[in-house]
């Protein structure tokens, strides 16, 4: 065979005879990778540079996480476990690639500041690329006149917005104000809809009578709440006509609002999370304080809540499948016990840790249970993403031209997870003992290995920011 590297068409790295798999397609090919992109798809290539030999296994894009919390300040002492050095290096023995975390607007606060600050806490960090959404919690006139329309155009194209919490929530006239300026400027609102007053009110009643404990936050944040909530964005966003994707969504009364506004042809996007197919509110309800660990907001909820998400994962009323990473070490006065081992659910910091977890759970439990396919895996958890938050077409794809994100899977390793084995800085994992078959092997990025047989390759501080184009909402 001719020597590639002597006919002006060399290789940096040809991954060999592995099974290729896109959001459409599964097929045999060798890839080859030149200047960090894919140059080259085909039954046989020349040699590379540098050779994987990926034969028997699945060579899949690198996941994009578009939803996940890192060094994300806090309003209640708290501090999130990981920064952008471990989160990304979690994520990127995971099989993630690419991930997208949140600048958060304090109230009173410059966008603009928010978003300085948080490449600040980012630069130099990362093992692998990422891009920002930001939180809008202060929609001024000037925050909406001025600094949002100029972040857009400087490649921030998504903002969550909130309904609950007393620090970050907008009111529905508010809402309206933002959908209004994202449907101008063609950028995309992520919504985090449950009721903040039903929550309230709940609260008051529980606490009343001392029902403090961590499985009571369950108790206080019901389906109704988060149903009317997200209902309630749907009917905000038909008014303005704008698109909304309606994040972490926990369960069939809020799946049902989103499956029937898209029926209606509405441009509504649903997003869930692994802890809505893994857990249930039995898992608030462990002894002592240990329920703590897995509060997250909405709640995991029940058996039957499980299967509805099964069902808007296989029947496309779901486009994204994301962490929800929000890490908060168990045992730490900075962590879920901030307010003390005693405290009422209330006080505890919502979230749980999952960006490593996120890939390898859904592939066991989704595709080699036969739940999905295997083209359904890579959309949810890479090429929809890439599409919906517009980092299409350099990530969530192998495709000729495409950034050379790549996870090399060996579909039959078998590996119970353990925290010990994640990489993340938090002190637990939601998913201990559990039993997974399919695990990233080699995950590359840009063209470099990064991890390999379970050891970093790749140094910290060369992923790269990325600036998210327009959203693409024909999904
Ligand atoms: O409980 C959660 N989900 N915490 C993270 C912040 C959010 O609302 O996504
Ligand atoms: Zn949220
Ligand atoms: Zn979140």
């Amino acid at each position: 065979m001719d020597d590639g590297n002597t006919m002006g068409n060399s290789f940096d790295l040809v991954i060999r005879g592995g099974t290729v798999a896109t959001a459409c397609d599964v097929f045999k090919a060798s890839i080859g990778i030149r200047d960090g992109r894919i140059v080259a798809l085909a039954d046989d290539l020349p040699r590379g540079a540098e050779e994987i030999d990926a034969t028997g296994k699945l060579v899949l894009p690198g996941g994009v996480d578009a939803h996940c919390h890192f060094d994300q300040p806090t309003s209640d002492g708290s501090r999130m476990a990981d920064d952008f050095r471990s989160g990304p290096l979690s994520a990127a023995f995971g099989g993630t690639t690419t991930v997208i975390p949140f600048a958060c607007q304090q109230k009173g606060q410059s966008l603009r500041a928010a978003v300085q600050d948080y490449h600040e806490r980012a630069d130099g960090k990362s093992v692998i690329d990422y891009a920002f959404h930001l939180i809008v919690t202060d929609p001024t006139e000037h925050v909406l006149g001025q600094e949002l329309p100029a972040l857009i155009r400087d490649g921030y194209t998504s903002f969550k917005i909130y309904t609950t919490y007393d620090d970050l929530k907008l009111n529905d006239r508010q809402i309206l104000e933002v959908l209004a300026l994202a449907k101008r400027e063609h950028a995309l609102t992520m919504i985090h809809a449950e009721n903040a007053d039903i929550i309230a009110w709940l609260t008051d009643q529980l606490e009343r009578v001392g029902h403090t404990a961590p499985r009571y936050h369950a108790a206080a944040r019901p389906a109704i709440a988060e149903r009317e909530a997200t209902h309630r964005a749907i009917s905000l966003a038909e008014v303005i006509d704008a698109p909304i994707l309606v994040v972490h969504v926990s369960g069939g009364e809020a799946l049902n609002q989103i499956a029937e506004a898209r029926h209606r042809g509405l441009r509504v996007f649903g997003e869930t999370c692994p802890q809505y197919l893994f857990l249930t509110a039995d898992d608030l309800n462990l002894s002592g304080f240990e329920g703590a660990k897995h509060i997250c907001s909405p709640p995991p909820r029940d058996g039957a809540s499980q299967q509805s998400v099964w069902r808007g994962i296989q029947d496309g009323t779901f486009q994204i499948f994301s962490s929800d990473h929000a890490p908060f070490r168990f045992d730490d006065a900075k962590g879920k016990k901030v307010a003390g081992d005693k405290a009422s659910f209330t006080h505890v910091p919502n979230g749980i840790p999952g960006v490593e977890t996120r890939l390898p759970l859904l592939f066991s439990e989704g595709v080699v249970k036969g739940k999905i396919s295997l083209p359904r895996f890579v959309q949810l958890t890479a090429t929809n993403p890439a599409r919906l938050y517009g980092l299409m077409p350099r990530k969530g794809t192998i495709a000729i031209g495409a950034d050379a994100d790549i996870a090399i899977w060996d579909p039959e390793k078998k590996v119970t997870v353990t925290n010990d084995i994640l990489h993340h800085d938090v002190d637990y994992t939601p998913y201990e003992g559990r039993q997974i078959v399919g695990w990233p092997q080699v995950v590359i990025s840009r063209g470099e290995i990064v991890i390999r047989d379970g050891r970093c390759l790749g140094k910290a501080g060369r992923g790269e920011f990325l600036e998210c184009g327009e959203p693409d909402i024909l999904l």
